[in-house]
């Protein structure tokens, strides 16, 4: 069955755009056939990957027209990496959503049709740093809601006041159905070992209990040139930063362990179509205190 994902958050700049477009490189890696979904009207994800063929159609034509067909698929240069490319550079689409009846509902039908439920496993919507009717489209055409946060106190306290408030306002808004969104998984990203970002952490793991609608993922991306220096490339970051450091985990395994995170039934697969016991090529699973060592995967 077809998983679509979209990456949440009100705060800009947090890390959504790395976040998917590594997990998307990584699943797609693994074998798996991933649809990215560029809903920023600023294009980022449309330009961290080199496209091998760019659609004539993207998004607006995907969402004013209610479906997806083959006009609006580009290819980028990573086999099983397709992308429905961000087209709205006047944000044009907030407004037309806005004015429609089917506005939160519009990008989920759009999306639940028969031509990516043939040639998807995953799909992976970004959208741009603020909550407004696309971002609300976004997150009801999602199952899983993703939340990058860096644990500093403006995020922490962006994503409480903001994003968490909003999304309750979204499913309780008197002018719409009742509606349930997707559970968040928050992903601790530009973490830098800091005593305060430990602390800060510690509180927020012990905030959110299994009855919240946030589940704090146990893997953490460290605050690391390497993620930079991907995005410059243009490359995922699994593909360029294999080693762990004294410090980090490398790229190559925090974005193995996201995944196996968020996708279970993924756990084992590496990238290259590659198997094998994770605990026994990571070792133990990294602590907030640094790595653990990697010996290799075995085909
Ligand atoms: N783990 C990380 N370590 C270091 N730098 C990072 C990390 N994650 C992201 N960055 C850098 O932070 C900046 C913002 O990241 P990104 O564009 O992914 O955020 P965003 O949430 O998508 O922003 P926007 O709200 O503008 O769309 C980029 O320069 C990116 O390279
Ligand atoms: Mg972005």
């Amino acid at each position: 069955m077809i998983r679509t994902f979209a990456a949440l958050n009100s705060k800009g700049g947090v890390g959504k755009t790395t976040l998917l477009a590594n997990i998307g490189g990584l699943l797609a890696d693994m074998g798996a056939r991933t649809l990215l979904v560029d809903a920023d009207p600023q294009p980022s994800l449309t330009k961290y990957f080199d496209l091998g063929y760019e659609a004539p159609q993207g998004l607006v034509e995907v969402v004013t027209g209610g479906t997806v067909t083959h006009l609006s698929i580009s290819r980028t240069s990573i086999a099983n990496l397709d992308l429905i490319r961000s087209n709205d550079g006047e944000a044009q689409l907030q407004h037309w959503l806005h004015g429609r009846d089917d506005r939160r509902v519009r990008l989920a039908r759009a999306l639940n049709n028969p031509y990516v439920r043939d040639h998807y496993d995953y799909v992976l919507i970004d959208t741009q740093g603020a909550i407004g009717p696309l971002q609300t489209a976004a997150a009801f055409a999602a199952d899983t809601l993703i939340s990058p946060l860096p644990p500093d106190t403006p995020s922490i306290r962006e994503f409480r006041s903001g994003t968490l408030r909003v999304l309750q306002r979204l499913e309780h808004d008197e002018n719409e159905p009742r509606a349930e969104l997707a559970p968040i998984q928050a992903v601790i990203c530009r973490y830098d070992y800091s005593r305060n970002a430990k602390s800060l952490l510690s509180a927020l793991r012990s905030e959110f209990g299994e009855r919240d609608r946030v589940t704090i993922l146990d893997t953490m991306i460290p605050n690391a040139v390497a993620y930079k220096d991907a995005f410059t490339a243009r490359v995922p970051v699994h593909t360029v930063n294999d080693r762990s450091g004294a410090r980090y985990p490398s790229g190559y395994e925090v974005m193995h362990r996201i995944v196996w995170e968020l996708m279970p039934d993924l756990y084992g697969n590496f990238a290259g179509r590659l198997q094998g016991n994770p605990d026994e090529v990571f070792g133990t699973r990294p602590t907030e205190s640094g790595p653990a060592a990697r010996q290799g995967v075995q085909p």
